[in-house]
């Protein structure tokens, strides 16, 4: 069997830990839709309520990384809908910035760490979103650090 093959059989028994930082206002609320709409998704993440998409210092992606997750989740309020007004602008651009630091610097694939716009009212958004980023990261394969 060649390399690409093994790795390729590897990554299809792989299950990837994926964690996800909600903002309270919208994404928590749906994601929570999702589950009261029976929406299915994979059962890969652990969700983090966070009131704001702004609050996601950098530095916690990169612990979630470093402690075994094997991709990033932000969602939060889209653009022009954020409960404190332009937490989520901030969350954009900061986010920018990390992908920057973690690509270049760490080494990491850009596509584990990912920022989505969910609403509340947007259930189905979130079981797609889910569902396609734990088949993205399925693909990469487990973070090894
Ligand atoms: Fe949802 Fe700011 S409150 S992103």
């Amino acid at each position: 069997m060649t390399e690409s093959k093994e790795k390729l059989n590897k990554n299809k028994d792989f299950e990837p830990e994926l964690l996800v930082f909600c903002c309270n206002w919208c994404s928590y609320a749906g994601a929570d839709l999702a589950g009261v709409s029976r929406f299915q998704y994979p059962p890969n993440i652990r969700v983090i309520r966070v009131m704001c998409s702004g609050r996601v210092d950098p530095s916690f992606v990169l612990k979630a990384l470093k402690d075994g997750a094997d991709g990033v989740l932000i969602s939060g309020c889209h653009i022009g809908d954020c409960h404190y007004i332009s937490g989520n602008e901030f969350a954009k651009k900061r986010f920018e910035r990390m992908h920057k630091i973690i690509i270049k610097q760490l080494g990491i694939n850009e596509k584990r760490v990912r920022l989505e716009w969910v609403s509340a009212s947007e259930g189905k958004r979130f079981a797609e979103v889910i569902t396609e980023f734990t088949n993205q990261i399925k693909e990469l394969g487990p973070l090894e650090n």
